[in-house]
């Protein structure tokens, strides 16, 4: 059975919903009150949902990816305003700078820890579920790309105008271009094609003065910040413009799996060496699991061409992998996109145009770059800590190939600065089901191990770290409030020399910090 697209279903119920929502905050604070009186003279349409209302906790509920932030003390928030088109964007925002409350905007609702839909101050989430239109224009070889849209959203419409066409963004199709592209945004493409964001090449955005500006008017500083500076730190991105990049019209994914047992170390000590130096058109991830007591490593690649071609490549680079053709499956890109994204290639392709995905777990993340090889000591560690976790734990690690474009472009070509230097990048992972705070701190203690035992393998001064793969244990502030000082722990990490020029873009552009989260761009 197909599920209503979630964005047709809100826009109908906002008439009515709008009517219980005002009922329902008549009784509450003043301050919510009066925003929505503000609200309305702005406009009388702007659906917005109050708690205790009909379909507030299933609009809450319906884009958030991890449980830990599901929970009845998770702080909720005052009301969730769901704009119909930018002018509503803009009133939302000018309501929220009115009357002192803190704005969060949510486009997918994947942020790792929650920052989309959570505070600790009262806020209002403004969730761009209902603006999520893609625009394709196969002769200019871009579109338009609404900030509510989701990958799988973008990644099917461009497949519906054209098969040479692609774009490099992230794997999951459920992840939001607002917060994805404001990140990075990592794919399979992007030893070929470089970062989501590395392809933007106008926006829109809303202000803290609630002015709508493009690429021009805002300027090419703001417009760099936004490529990369992370979400929620310099206005709200209602659209952006991006370039299509061209894909053959077969590509080649395989998957191959060893047990330890089976040679895996000595498959992942050559791996660390070739991948990031392999042609751009061959992307070969690493995920490192347990399966019940055993470890696994599996490889997974891309290969922008066919399958004789890929043997071809990788028997001359790579032979120890031993890929053979029954390992591999020819298709179209957008059918890569299904397969990366566990769905079967032949399926059909409306799967990504569906926002709610019913698997969401528990997880904790953490990132780290890597400048040199791990030795094969290293790796017997990283399995004791696989070892050592619960028999309930599902311990995982990624390791994506740097190098191709991600290392031609420069390290301030955008704020994100993670690039020749870097031969791969690590994701270390916690997933668990069991809900409650000893299995939270169980799963969270082991990471917490894991990363610490990594502390001298991978880089230094500064650690580098994935913004869009965010941590808090790298530093936070309670609302955003963060001196220069304290946002270089985090800031730092995240985007190195480029933590000055955001800073500074930061205190032209929102000089009263209107734009804030726990791990925000701090104004000087
Ligand atoms: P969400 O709506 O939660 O926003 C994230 C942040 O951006 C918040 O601070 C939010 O306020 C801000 N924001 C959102 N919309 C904004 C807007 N319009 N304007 C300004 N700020 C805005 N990454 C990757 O590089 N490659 C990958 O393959 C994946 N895969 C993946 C799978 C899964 C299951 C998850 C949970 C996450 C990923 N990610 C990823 C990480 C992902 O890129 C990251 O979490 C993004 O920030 C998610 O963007 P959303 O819009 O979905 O999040």
């Amino acid at each position: 059975m197909e599920t209503p697209k979630s964005s047709t279903l809100f826009s109908q119920f906002y008439v009515l919903l709008v009517v219980f929502s005002i009922s329902c905050s008549a009784s509450s604070s003043p301050v919510q009150d009066n925003f929505v009186l503000c609200l309305n003279n702005q406009s009388s349409k702007i659906p917005f949902y109050a708690p205790n209302t009909p379909f507030y906790s299933t609009i809450l509920q319906s884009s958030i990816k991890n449980l830990r932030f599901l929970s009845s003390t998770t702080p909720k928030p005052q009301l969730i305003v769901t704009p119909l088109d930018d002018s509503h964007v803009q009133a939302s925002v000018i309501c929220c700078r009115k009357h002192g409350l803190q704005l969060k905007v949510r486009s997918g609702g994947h942020d790792y820890e929650g920052l989309s839909y959570t505070s600790d101050v009262p806020f209002i989430v403004v969730d761009l579920v209902n603006i999520g239109s893609v625009d394709v224009n196969v002769e200019e070889g871009s579109a338009w790309v609404q900030a509510g849209a989701t990958l799988g959203e973008v990644y099917y419409k461009i497949a519906e105008k054209s098969r040479t066409y692609g774009f490099p963004g992230g794997t999951c199709h459920t992840v939001g271009v607002g917060g994805h592209f404001s990140g990075g945004g990592y794919g399979t493409l992007a030893r070929k094609f470089g970062l989501a964001a590395d392809n933007i090449i106008d926006a829109r955005l809303v202000n803290a003065n609630g002015e709508i500006l493009d690429r021009k008017s805002m300027g090419e500083d703001l417009f760099w910040a936004i490529r990369g500076g992370g979400g929620g730190s310099f206005g709200v991105v209602v659209a952006w413009k991006i370039k299509l990049v061209p894909v053959p019209q077969t590509v080649t994914v395989s998957m191959v799996s060893r047990f330890l047992e089976q040679g895996a170390n000595a498959l992942v000590l050559k791996w660390q060496r070739i991948a990031h130096t392999l042609p751009k058109e061959l992307f070969i991830r690493v995920q490192l699991c347990r399966v019940d007591t055993r470890m696994r490593v599996t490889f997974q690649t891309m290969y922008l061409g066919t399958t004789d071609q890929l043997l071809k490549e990788v028997n001359q680079s790579f032979p120890e992998l031993g890929l053979r053709s029954s390992d591999c499956a020819e298709m179209s890109w957008i059918q890569s996109i299904l397969s990366f994204d566990d769905f079967p290639k032949d399926g059909a392709l409306d799967v990504l145009l569906n926002r709610t995905q019913t698997l969401t777990r528990f997880f904790k993340a953490k990132s780290d770059f890597v400048k040199e090889p791990f030795s094969e000591t290293v790796l017997r560690g990283i399995w004791k800590q696989f070892y050592d976790a619960d028999e309930a734990m599902q311990p995982m690690m990624f390791l994506s190939p740097y190098g191709g474009r991600l290392s031609e472009i420069g390290e301030s070509e955008i704020p994100f600065p993670h690039r020749k230097e870097y031969i791969n990048e690590v994701q270390h992972l916690a997933w668990w089901d069991k809900e409650g705070i000893e299995a939270s701190n169980k799963n969270i203690d082991w990471l917490r191990r894991l990363y610490g035992y990594m502390t001298p393998y991978v880089s230094q001064s500064p650690r580098a770290s994935y913004i869009n793969y965010r941590d808090l244990d790298l530093g936070h502030s309670s609302n955003g409030t963060a001196t220069y000082a304290q946002a270089s722990a985090w800031g730092v990490k995240y985007f190195n020399n480029n933590f000055e020029k955001l800073v500074q873009v930061k205190s032209k552009f929102d000089p009263d910090n209107f734009f804030r989260n726990e791990q925000s761009i701090p104004v000087v």
